[in-house]
């Protein structure tokens, strides 16, 4: 029988699409979740989206008994690795938060895999483990810097993989680095649903233009950039669940760990964000100028010719517009998200 994979944080936005993606492909999984900032009704969904043999078990990552456990009574082959915390903002503010639960709950994930013997490990990693970059696109050789505590959980967990592969060849980490995951499942069923207000562009926009909120705030319209706000590399989410299953064939390669960038290498600036948001719905997005947010690099796009080569990726929605257009189906059906 196929051993199964084990997905952290499979209730949340990326590891839903991803454990829907999974499931198609014919894995068998083991979701993992504390639904600490998600709905256990994404994972119905996932299983009416794709049938197959998913198993969820509530718990933290950083509960190693559970995690024994887990490991004792499941034959769980690899790890995809979602579970963490991702507001930037918040992670200002109490950063002692984020190191505990993405770097000790991380640890405590490493400790009962090697203590398992499962050490097939695909780590959600982050393009803000680049800082500022000097120069455009970003490739996976560039310098690494963050400006936050959330980047630095992110920073630390790449360090320790490649330490923890370096030092026991027994051990693959695959470390993704995705630039702006966006978009829903074309169904419509699943999709972003944060539990507070949203930190990010495009569930902030969603939520808007269903009029769960009156404004989007721009931040900061006088940057260097040809119409002043930031640019980056809005990637769909379906197209780097997709990634996470071509990863598996390196898993089973020799070597001490593998890095990738997953964005489009397309950049959209705020504005234009906006505007395609307006042509998709056919409604006018309040808008808001607002100062630069502290921390903000004013452009940030992929090179992600890694990806494509030796993964053979490929990028379904290269266009922003029919990105939203996904965006859109599950807000307007879902307005509260998985709350209705
Ligand atoms: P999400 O918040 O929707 O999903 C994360 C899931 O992990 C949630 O369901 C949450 O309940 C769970 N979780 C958090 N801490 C846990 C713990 N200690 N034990 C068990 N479960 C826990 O976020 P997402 O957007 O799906 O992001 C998934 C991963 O990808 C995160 O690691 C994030 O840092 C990374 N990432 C996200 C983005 C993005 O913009 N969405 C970009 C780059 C990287
Ligand atoms: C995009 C642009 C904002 C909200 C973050 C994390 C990064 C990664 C992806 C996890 C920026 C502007 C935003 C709003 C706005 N996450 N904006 N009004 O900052 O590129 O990346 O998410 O790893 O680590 O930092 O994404 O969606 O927050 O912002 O004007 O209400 O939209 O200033 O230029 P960001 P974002």
């Amino acid at each position: 029988m196929e051993r199964l994979i084990l997905v952290t944080g499979g209730a949340g936005y990326i590891g839903s699409h991803t454990s829907t993606e999974l499931l198609a492909a014919g894995h068998p999984l083991v979701v993992l979740d504390n639904l600490s900032n998600s709905s256990p009704v994404s994972l119905d969904r996932v299983r009416a989206l794709a049938p197959g043999p998913l198993t969820f078990i509530e718990g933290d990552m950083g509960d190693g008994e559970l995690l024994d456990r887990l490991f004792a009574e499941h034959d769980i082959g690899a790890v995809v690795h979602f579970a963490g915390l991702k507001a930037v903002g918040e992670s200002c503010r109490i950063p002692l938060r984020y190191y505990r639960n993405n770097i000790t709950g991380t640890l405590g994930l490493l400790g009962a895999m090697d203590r398992a013997g499962c050490r097939n490990l695909i780590f959600s990693s982050s393009a803000t483990v680049y800082g500022d970059p000097a120069s455009l696109p970003i490739t996976e050789d560039f310098p690494l810097s963050t400006t936050n505590p959330y980047g630095r959980t992110k920073l630390f967990i790449e360090e320790i993989l490649r330490d923890v592969c370096a030092a026991d060849p027994r051990w693959r980490a695959v470390l993704l680095r995705y630039f702006n995951p966006v978009g829903a499942h074309p169904s419509g069923r699943i999709g972003e649903d944060p539990r507070d207000i949203p930190n990010n562009l495009m569930p902030y926009i969603m939520q808007v233009a269903v009029g769960r909120r009156d404004a989007l705030q721009v931040f900061g319209d006088d940057y260097d950039t040809p119409d002043g706000t930031c640019l980056r590399d809005y990637v769909h989410v379906d197209d780097l669940s997709r990634a996470h299953i071509a990863v598996f064939d390196k898993l089973n390669q020799p070597g001490a760990g593998y890095f990738y960038n997953l964005g489009t290498g397309r950049p959209s600036s705020v504005r234009e964000i906006i505007n395609a948001v307006e042509a998709v719905t056919g409604l006018k997005v309040p808008v808001v100028e607002a100062d630069r947010r502290p921390g903000d690099p004013p452009a940030l796009y992929a090179d992600s010719s890694k990806a494509q080569t030796e993964l053979g990726w490929e990028i379904q929605y290269p266009e922003v517009k029919d990105i939203i257009a996904t965006a859109w189906k599950w807000h307007q059906a879902h307005p509260d998200g998985f709350e209705d």
